[in-house]
């Protein structure tokens, strides 16, 4: 078996809610859902912020607790690896270091944020994972998708988002958005064409992993990008209601 499908396998879970026995103070004290995992992925500028905080509002109005991170950072340890990242004074860092970078950041935000919340049945709302290092250092850098999977393999440690959100607009229109909002980071300031390539990284990762994947048009108003991101929500709390 190729590390492409032992790897790929866990991105297609099953439509089983999962149960899981938790533990509070060493006691098991009940049965619980897990929460959803959802990433937002897309270009600077492809409104993931603007879209990410109407989420947790419609979450949190159906009731559930949610926690939002972003990468890279979202604990005190990542956050100090994401300076490192996105210094600018940092131009000449390896591909391989920048991948391994946030893979670092990633392992420490799941294992301290991702992991706990979900098993303790919140929803997680992430502002990128793993599949922005696959496009951007596989695809943008030219790493390959396989060898920045091989190194996220330990970072994710089985942890896949349910639904990854990808906000499709067209790189010219990401960059056009983006330009005038103070100073660039230093991925930020990468050529058009990385950003081109990335793009097209994205697209392909939407096409290997379809079933976790639901691209969404983001050149829309935000209120019609986000109507289209609250009928598959809604669609997916009905079917964890066990209602469809
Ligand atoms: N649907 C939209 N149409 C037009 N502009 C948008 C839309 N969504 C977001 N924006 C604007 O584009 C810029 C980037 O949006 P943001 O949500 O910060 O994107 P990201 O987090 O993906 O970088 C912001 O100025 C935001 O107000
Ligand atoms: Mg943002």
């Amino acid at each position: 078996m190729s590390i492409w499908e032992t790897i790929c396998d866990p991105f297609e879970k099953s439509d089983s809610v999962q149960h899981d026995q938790v533990w509070y103070n060493g006691i098991v004290n009940e049965t619980m859902v897990k929460g959803i995992f959802i990433s937002f992925e897309g270009l600077d500028g492809s409104g993931k912020s603007t879209q990410i905080s109407r989420v947790r509002s419609f979450l949190e109005s159906c009731g559930r607790r949610v926690v939002m991170v972003r990468e890279p950072g979202g604990t005190v340890i990542s956050e100090k690896i994401r300076e490192i990242i996105l210094d600018v004074g940092n131009r000449g860092m390896a591909p391989a270091a920048e991948a391994l970078l946030y893979a670092a950041s990633r392992a420490q935000l799941t294992a301290e944020v991702i992991r706990p919340s979900l098993d303790a049945g919140m929803d997680v709302v992430c502002d990128r994972y793993v599949d922005s290092s696959l496009a951007y250092q596989g695809w943008g850098r030219q790493l390959g998708f396989e060898q920045v999977l091989e190194i996220n393999r330990l970072s994710v440690n089985g942890t896949f988002p349910d639904i990854t959100f990808l906000l499709d607009i067209p790189p010219e229109e990401a960059m056009r958005r983006t330009s005038g909002k103070g100073r660039a980071d230093r991925i930020e300031e990468e050529a058009p064409e990385f950003h081109r390539r990335v793009y097209e990284g994205f697209n392909r990762l939407a096409a290997l992993y379809a079933g976790r994947y639901r691209v969404i048009d983001g050149t829309g108003l935000p209120g019609e990008v986000s109507r289209q991101i609250q009928q598959i929500l809604k669609k997916e709390l009905i079917k964890r209601r066990g209602g469809v």
